[in-house]
């Protein structure tokens, strides 16, 4: 068992650490846990750093104590609760039998157990052997209401991430009403800071923000049910002066998909408290006499290395331990997908010719999208209803599924499991499977509502209908996708005081039914989609390994939205399309090399009718798809950096390497061209100094540590919207 955490008896201080970072925290006045350092590794602890004592006014004191020097209020706190003089933001806020919201969490005790466990129902990160991690429960108790909270970290011995969640069990004889209750509470020192969060819109997903942060609270959240487009579960702390490259940066995602909420809070004494959690918005969970509550699961990362180390360590984190299963290792196939290209409006007739093409490209696989079941020749039916359209496919969807792996393709399917349709055999049915408030009419968005997935029964006739197309049509890629925000938050099965559980128990629903069928189909690959990258969050990525970026294909608008991804997300999970020109959603044009250049940086495919092409833009369809194959693993399994912001500049400029050093790709775009064309140069990173390294194009020799420090000029472009790609490999 790795040596990772050490509790000192003497000054009840535990510190967690492997070779990149050090979590300090201390058992203080109280049974009160302090907060006391989470940064680079500290060799070793010595216990001399206490938190200053000084009588603060109006800052109160401990229940009971008159020792005014110490105050909940500025003490920096692991976990706190409301109602003992701490007016900061609480973890947790329990409401009692006597309608009391006060409770005060005392240590009792601790145990360190090898490994990490799983946290039931819900998506979190993992280890293969217990050798990989230690997980530190420490116990706290509220001894009025007999309620129990076990905070749990767990420290990994390469990774620098500590991953926090919280199990609440009521050991009182009354039920008692979480009315909030966070995975994860820190309480940073005074410095100064800014807050980088990642809020957008549909197709204008992550749409990156930062700001200097000053006293007061800023809430980054979702009360729409699922993570959203409009913020992302992730925010980021770092000092002012921390850039790609240089700096300290906290970064902190919650492993979740449901309503989220990131409190980021700068105290009277410019202390930052950052509380993150399940949203308490129309939230209370009722935790009756011996039941257990477990929190979804929060990442804090932390770098000195700038954006980009933080950015690696949660890649190699979701890549190699939440993503799961056959797909997780495996090289993701280059698609075609007939959304763009056909809409709902197709027959097996009219898809066919687009296969035939796809096989002459070398593309991979063929993606059915939505409109292939029921009615559906629009948006306004069918959903619930998934059996096979006859009219389109005559001669049932196994006789199109057969043509496709015939011509040496694979098979994909859309799906949008979570709703249903007024105009379906579903509803017609079941109109109760629909959730909808009593009295209430229901709000549509894109004329559909929303399934009632805390209800096993509902879940269970979704999941039989979904498995029978899987199993009837040799399916081997689903695309499931979710068009609107959750509204009428009610489920007719749940009693009064149980409502205010009905959003999280629509996303445990949501899990257990992905759960099942990602478990029952092993060798499908999933993609994750809502509108796009409305549900882009690390709980999804457990049961899904890769996630349509957003709604938006433009090559330009997608360099802001791909650069941002990245900054939690890997590559490996962010798929990308070429589609035509002018786009669909900007009207904007581009060239097909920009198009692509875009799209390789990412899980590779095409998303336009590859009947209605010229054969030059044929011939570059083959250039990329070879050009890809070539760099697939690298671009969705190595190392990557981002160089150069399209958020600051008029250029943007990635790079993938391989672990071994030896195999290097560069995407460099600029925006608008200039009369005066500036002489910009993009200098690399991540290379071995001592190696060389050739491009692979123009044959050309650079040292390593030339290429990293005196970098080469980018090609004065004579267009907007240019790129290029550069492809260096080592030939020592
Ligand atoms: C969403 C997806 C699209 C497409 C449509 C189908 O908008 O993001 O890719 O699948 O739904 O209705």
């Amino acid at each position: 068992m790795p040596n990772l955490i050490n509790f000192d008896e003497q000054n009840k201080v535990f510190h967690l650490h492997n070779d990149k970072i050090s979590y300090i925290f201390s058992v203080v006045e109280g049974g009160l846990l302090n907060h006391l350092y989470y940064g680079k590794r500290i060799n070793e602890y010595h216990g001399e750093m206490n938190y200053p004592r000084i009588d603060r006014g109006f800052s109160g004191n401990l229940p009971g104590s008159l020792d005014r020097t110490f105050s909940p209020d500025t003490l920096m706190q692991e976990y706190s609760t409301s109602g003992i003089c701490d007016y900061r933001t609480p973890a947790v806020i329990v409401r009692q039998e006597n309608g009391s919201r006060a409770s005060r969490l005392e240590y009792q005790g601790y145990r360190i157990e090898a490994g990490k466990p799983k946290l039931k129902g819900l998506p979190a990160t993992y280890v293969e052997s217990d050798d990989e991690a230690e997980t530190l429960y420490v116990t706290l108790k509220d001894q009025v209401s007999d309620v129990e909270v076990t905070l749990l970290y767990t420290i990994y011995h390469d990774r620098a991430v500590i991953a926090r969640s919280a199990q609440v069990k009521n050991n009182g004889d009354a039920a008692v009403y979480l009315d909030k209750v966070a995975s994860m509470q820190i309480d940073l020192p005074n410095q100064p800071l800014d807050v980088v969060s990642f809020p957008g819109a549909h197709a204008n997903e992550r749409d990156m923000e930062r700001a200097h942060l000053n006293r007061g609270v800023r809430k980054y959240e979702s009360r729409r049910g699922t993570t959203s487009h409009q913020m992302n579960n992730f925010v980021a702390l770092c000092s002012p002066n921390t850039d790609e490259m240089n700096g300290e940066v906290y970064g902190f995602d919650l492993v979740y998909s449901g309503n989220f909420a990131i409190e980021v809070e700068r105290d009277q004494i410019q202390q930052t408290r950052v509380t993150c959690g399940i949203n308490d918005y129309n939230f209370a969970w009722k935790l009756a006499s011996n039941e257990e509550f477990q929190t979804p699961e929060s990442l804090i990362v932390y770098s000195d290395k700038g954006f980009n180390g933080m950015s690696q360590t949660f890649h190699h984190l979701i890549q190699e331990r939440v993503v799961r299963g056959k797909y997780r290792d495996q090289e993701r196939p280059i698609v075609v997908n007939n959304w763009e290209a056909t809409f709902m409006n197709f027959t097996e007739e009219k898809l066919t010719p687009i296969v035939d093409e796809a096989q002459k490209l070398g593309i991979e696989m063929f993606v059915l999208d939505d409109g292939w079941f029921g009615h559906r020749d629009d948006d306004n039916s069918s959903l619930g209803d998934w059996y096979v359209d006859q009219k389109k496919f005559p001669r049932g969807l196994k006789h199109f599924a057969d043509y496709v792996h015939d011509k040496g393709l694979k098979f994909g399917l859309w799906f949008e499991p979570e709703m249903i349709s007024i105009d379906s055999d579903l509803y017609r049915e079941h109109p109760d499977y629909m959730m909808a408030v009593p009295g209430r009419k229901p709000s549509p968005s894109r004329n559909q509502y929303l399934l009632d997935l805390t209800r096993k029964d509902v879940r269970d006739n979704i999941i039989g209908q979904v498995e029978k197309i899987l199993r009837e049509n040799d399916v081997d890629y689903v695309k499931w996708d979710m068009n609107r925000h959750l509204s009428d938050i009610y489920s007719v099965k749940l009693p009064a005081d149980q409502e205010g559980e009905v959003y999280h128990r629509y996303v445990l629903g949501l899990y257990e039914m992905v759960d099942q069928i990602t478990s029952d189909f092993p060798e499908i690959l999933f993609e994750g989609c809502s509108g796009g990258g409305g549900r882009f969050d690390t709980g999804w990525a457990y049961y899904m390994p890769q996630s349509w970026t957003s709604d938006n294909t433009d090559a330009v608008a997608r360099q802001r939205i791909q650069y941002a991804t990245s900054y939690v997300y890997p590559t490996s999970t962010m798929t990308a399309h070429v589609s035509v020109s002018p786009n669909q959603q900007t009207g904007r044009q581009t060239s097909f090399e920009t198009r692509g250049n875009c799209a390789m940086s990412g899980v590779f495919g095409y998303e336009l009718d590859l009947t209605q092409m010229s054969d030059d833009e044929k011939a570059m369809v083959t250039k990329q798809v070879a050009e890809y194959k070539e760099i697939r693993h690298l671009v969705q399994f190595g190392d990557f950096y981002r160089l150069k912001s399209p958020y600051t500049s008029n250029e943007c400029a990635w790079m993938f390497v391989s672990p071994d050093k030896k195999d290097v790709l560069v995407k460099q775009f600029q925006t608008m061209a200039d009369a005066q064309a500036l002489s910009t140069i993009t200098k690399l990173v991540g290379l071995d100094p001592q190696k060389h390294y050739q491009n692979v194009e123009t044959k050309e020799i650079f040292g390593g540590d030339e290429l990293m420090n005196a970098g080469f000029f980018d090609p004065l472009y004579h267009h907007d919207y240019a790129s290029s790609s550069y492809h260096f490999k080592a030939i020592d």
